[in-house]
Order: C-alpha cells, then structure tokens, then sequence
C-alpha cells in the first residue's frame, strides 16, 4: 500500500526531530509569557508536574499507535480498529487539526522571518515603536516573505523523512541549544536581571489557583505536540528495535528544558528592562511579548553593547524562534503529506505539491484577517467580541481540539488496544513488561488521564467560545 515511506536513521534521530516539533513556539513565546503571568515558580512547578504525569503517558501512547501501525493517524486508527471502525473518526480530526495548526503557524512564523531579517538589517530602532508590528501585519509586504518561507519549509518536506526532516532537526537543535544558553548568559549579565531570576524560580504559593492549573496544562499538552497527529506519524517512523518509553523520556525531558531556559532568558530580561515590572501587568497576548515588548528590551541593551551589538542580539533571538519554528512546521505538514502517501499511494512529490498549495491558500487568507480583508479581519463573532479568520482558526484547533483528540488516543489505548499496547511498548524494551513504569502508564491512561482531558476539552470551549472559565467558577 505505502509507496515511499521513510524511517528515520537512528533513535537520536527520532528524538531530535520529536524534540524539533515539540520545540517551537509554544516554548520559546508562549511558555514565558504563561509563566510570567501565572505566578513564575508555581506555574514551573505545576507545569513540570502536569508534563510528568498527563501528558508523559499520552506522549508514550502516540509514538506507540504509530510505530505498531506505520502508518498516519487516519491509517493507524483504521489497522488497529478495522477499516468500518467509528474510530477512524479520531484519526481524521488527527489529519485536519495539524492541517489547521499548519495554517496559523505558517502566519506567524513568516512574521518571525521579517524581524529577524529586519532586527540584521539595522532597523531595530523601528521594530521597537508600538505600531511596527501592528503595520507590518497588516501589510502585503508580508507576501514575498511568505513565499519564501514555504520555498524553504516545502523544500525540507521534499527532501523525505531522512534526508530532509532528520536532517534539519540535526542542524537546528542544536544550533538552537547552544544560542539559548548564549543569550542566556548574556542576558544574566545585565543589572537587575536577578529580579526575574528570584521571581521565575521562588515559588509564591498565594499565586497558586484554578486559572495556572487550566494554562499549565493547555500549554504543556501544547508543548509536547500532543494531540496533532505528529507525534502518531514520528512513531511511524521508528524502529522496533528501539524503546520507545525512554526516547519519549527524552524528547519530553528536552522539550521541558527549553521552555525551562526560554523562561530564564525572557523573565530576567523584562526584568533587567524595567526593575519595577509588575508581573501582573505584563502583556496579556503571548504575541504583543515577542513582538513589540522584546524588540524594546533588546534595543534598550544598546547602552551595553552598541546599537550593532543590540541588533546582533535580537537578530539571534529571532533566529533562535525561526529554528524553533522551522522544526515544529515542518513535523505538522508531514501529517497531511503521510496520509496522502499511505492512503492514497501519491508519490511524495505529489503530496508536498498538493500540500503546498492548499496550505499557502488557506494560510494566505489567515494572513490577510489582521486588516487587509475586513471580511476576514471581523469574520465571527463568539467569546464575547468579533473574531477573525486567524483566531477562529488558532482557537479551534490550538486548544480546543487537541485535548479531545488526546482523550480519544487514551481511550483507545487503555481499553480497547489495551494488550497490544503493552506488547508495543516491550518491543526492543523487554525490561518494559510488568514493571513499575508500564503499568502506570497503563493504569494512568485508563483512569486519570482522559478524565482530567475531558475536563479541559470542556473547559476550554467553554472558555473560549462563551468566555466562561469552569476552573474558576469552581475553585474560585
Ligand atoms: N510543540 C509545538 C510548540 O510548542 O510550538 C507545537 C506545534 C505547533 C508543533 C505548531 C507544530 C506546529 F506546527
């Protein structure tokens, strides 16, 4: 039935490019922001506790779906199912979600291409007014970048799991670790800097409340790429000889390490900006953060380093989160493209082509809903304000779907795969069985795990079309 399907070379090259999707923006933006707003060490700790013990078993049972199958979400459910089987349905919400996921990152990723371009080029000083990135969003100047962007990102695709996806992930990541601790060091050297640092790692427990348990597992379930597909169709590409629960371990502990790093890098930098920053105060929008508060932080450091020095920095951090992002763009297209190479025998040259231009269409539109089509800009209205093209799409399909798919793969795995599933973690692991580790996974998928994302499924429509928090109508 497969007509070209790839494996990656080796287990470290699964885990890089695992480690490659679940690093991206979720990490480097997202995360900080979170933890700047949550209460910094209580969101930390919450955070890591959330990764440990829901999202780690959810991670295990993805990779596994995978591997055991060979195929992509719709082909995974349908070999293990059966072909008439309702479950069919979970893996076509696992093919349009990444398809969806693709589509707004795609927006924001060629804006994060401009200021990296521009940050280089001397124009810092103009990036860090208020109405820069305002202007640039809404501009068509965009467009060239765009094309560029998917040059580069469908070029990597065409190169195949091992020679293009692979590939990439062992040149970014760790170009990318070594450029965040950089920057770190860097930062940690300005006055005040030490501000963020006692904020970010001194829990204050009076911080704590529903509201950091809802963001910290949105954003860890997030973080890991769980729930798009991807980590089903990296699965696929992994060997039997290798253990599948330690890899996870990994990509799960490299994913928590550099959200862990972006934190010290961006907290003692808003810090070491303004030493009386008030964390309640700081930007309410993960975007508004990187996009005109940081370009401010880092022209301030001219007084340091020179303007050529400030723009050196920012230039790098805007390389840093165009890696991030290359490596998770890349993993979300290949969805769609395997489950037209399995289910459809196309050749992968067909699938990316095909791809590329629906992604570029829809992602076109997305990019025209900040101003340039007021059809797009107020498109619907829910949660309390009229929404555009963009947020219906980053809404929908960033948060509210990824726990229910989540949901779905706990359940399949825990009670009606069940056996297989244990046999699938043993293979090239025979430690695995009957051990302590095993049978928390199992037990945890049946139990605890879909219940606690069922509740945030619910939650978060209720949130996010009817403005309406259940966590904090509960817990106060
Ligand atoms: N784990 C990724 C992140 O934190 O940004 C999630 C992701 C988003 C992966 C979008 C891929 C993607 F295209």
């Amino acid at each position: 039935m497969a007509v070209e399907r790839g494996q990656f070379s080796s287990r470290l090259g699964f885990i890089l490019a695992a480690a490659g999707s679940a690093v991206g923006l979720g990490n480097l933006v997202a995360f900080p922001v979170m933890a700047s707003k949550n209460g910094g060490a209580v969101f930390l700790i919450v955070y890591v506790l959330f990764v440990a013990l829901i999202c780690f078993p959810v991670l295990v049972a993805e990779i596994a779906m995978g591997r055991n199958t060979r195929r992509n979400p719709v082909g995974a459910f349908v070999a293990l199912a059966g072909e008439r089987s309702r479950w069919r349905w979970a893996g076509r919400l696992a093919i349009l979600t990444p398809f969806m996921i693709a589509v707004f990152y795609t927006v924001v990723t060629v804006w994060i291409v401009i200021f990296m371009f521009r940050a280089f080029t001397g124009e810092l000083e103009t990036l860090a007014t208020t109405n820069a990135f305002g202007e640039m969003i809404a501009s068509p100047g965009i467009f060239p970048w765009f094309i560029v962007l998917q040059f580069i990102v469908f070029g990597i695709l065409l190169g195949g799991v091992k020679g293009g996806i692979e590939r990439l992930a062992r040149v970014a990541m760790p170009v990318l670790a070594v450029m965040l601790v950089l920057l770190i060091l860097f930062v940690l050297t300005l006055d005040d800097a030490m501000l963020g640092v006692r904020y970010y790692l001194i829990p204050d427990f009076s911080r704590f409340n529903g509201g950091v348990l809802n963001a910290a597992l949105n954003q860890a379930f997030f973080s890991l790429s769980l729930g798009m597909g991807i980590m089903i169709t990296y699965g696929s590409y992994f060997s039997r000889q290798d253990r599948i629960v330690s890899s996870s371990r990994l990509v799960a502990t490299a994913d928590t390490a550099v959200a862990f790093l972006a934190g010290l890098l961006i907290l003692p930098a808003i810090f070491a900006f303004n030493p009386s920053t008030n964390p309640d105060d700081l930007s309410s929008s993960s975007i508004g953060l990187i996009f005109t508060y940081l370009p401010q932080i880092f022209l301030s450091m001219q007084d340091a380093v020179g303007y050529v020095g400030a723009s050196m920095v920012a230039g790098s951090f805007f390389v840093l989160v165009f890696f991030a992002a290359l490596t998770s763009l890349v993993s979300i297209l290949e969805i769609p493209i395997a489950y037209m190479i399995d289910e459809h025998n196309f050749s992968r040259r067909k699938a990316v082509l095909i791809q590329a231009v629906l992604v570029t269409t829809f992602a076109a539109l997305a990019a025209l809903s900040f101003g340039m089509s007021p059809f797009l800009t107020d498109f619907i209205p829910y949660g309390g304000g009229t929404r555009s093209f963009f947020d219906l799409i980053a809404d929908t399909f960033s948060e509210v779907i990824l726990p229910l798919v989540g949901f779905m793969v706990c359940l399949y795995c825990a009670y009606r795969w069940r056996d297989g599933f244990v046999e699938e973690l043993s293979q090239g692991d025979e430690s695995l069985k009957g051990s302590f580790l095993q049978r928390y996974l199992s037990f945890s998928l049946r139990t605890f795990v879909p219940v606690v994302l069922m509740f945030v499924f619910i939650n978060s429509v209720a949130q996010k079309y009817f403005a309406v928090d259940l966590l904090m109508v509960f817990a106060g």
